[in-house]
């Protein structure tokens, strides 16, 4: 069956953020976030895309079954801590549009819907004016013993999607992994696209 992608924001988003909090907790298991899922962590942090404006949910649908999900949110409704390297480089935080995450089932992956993932989010973002998108990925050291022989890093697909490295700009966030016994702080690198450049 084909696959059909549906984007929503906050009220129509409601609906999906169970199915949500248990895709992150299933694929975000995987290398390289490691996360020990936590159903209090989840709802804390979904609780978010009831409340901020213009947020954004790209839900790719089997049938009726949700078998992935993307979001994102305004840089300026993120916690400080997200916000931090921007604030601290002095760039106008009003501008960004923050992509928060993409998370597709193993079996759906491969098949173009992670770049309908980021076409998505970032026409809406443009609609909405935005000058530039934004997103952050887990740091893992280069000699990982956690990393699988088989893993696939995804520096690859975000250039093709038209994403940089921002050097420098490094945020924190807490999470507990799968062979830690407590949340520890971990460093996330961010990468970004400014969509002036990039016209579809
Ligand atoms: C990130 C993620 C959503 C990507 O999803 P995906 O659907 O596998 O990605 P796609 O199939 O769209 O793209 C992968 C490549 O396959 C290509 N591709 C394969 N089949 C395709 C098809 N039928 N149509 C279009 N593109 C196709 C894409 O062009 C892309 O190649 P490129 O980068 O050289 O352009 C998925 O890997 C995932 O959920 N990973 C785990 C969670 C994670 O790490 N998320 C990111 C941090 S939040």
């Amino acid at each position: 069956m084909a696959i059909r992608i549906t984007t929503c924001t906050n009220a129509e988003a409601a609906a999906f953020l169970p199915r949500l909090a248990e895709l992150r907790i299933a694929v975000f298991r995987e290398y390289p976030y490691l996360y020990e899922g936590n159903m209090a962590y989840e709802m804390e942090y979904l609780h978010s895309f009831l409340h901020v404006r213009d947020v954004v949910l790209v839900v790719a649908l089997d049938g009726d079954r949700v078998v992935g999900v993307s979001t994102g949110m305004p840089l300026s409704g993120q916690p400080l801590l997200v916000q931090q390297p921007w604030v601290t480089a002095g760039e106008s935080i009003s501008d960004i549009f923050y992509l928060s995450e993409s998370v597709l089932q193993k079996e759906y992956r491969g098949q173009g819907i992670g770049v309908r993932f980021f076409e998505e989010r970032e026409n809406w973002a443009r609609q909405l004016g935005f000058a530039h998108t934004a997103f952050c990925a887990v740091i893992r050291p280069q000699d990982d013993p956690w990393r699988p022989r088989d893993y696939v890093p995804l520096d690859a697909f975000w250039h093709h999607r038209g994403y940089r490295r921002k050097e420098g700009y490094i945020c924190q966030m807490s999470w507990q992994m799968v062979y830690e016994t407590e949340e520890t702080e971990k460093s996330l690198q961010f990468w970004s696209k400014d969509l002036l450049l990039d016209k579809p």
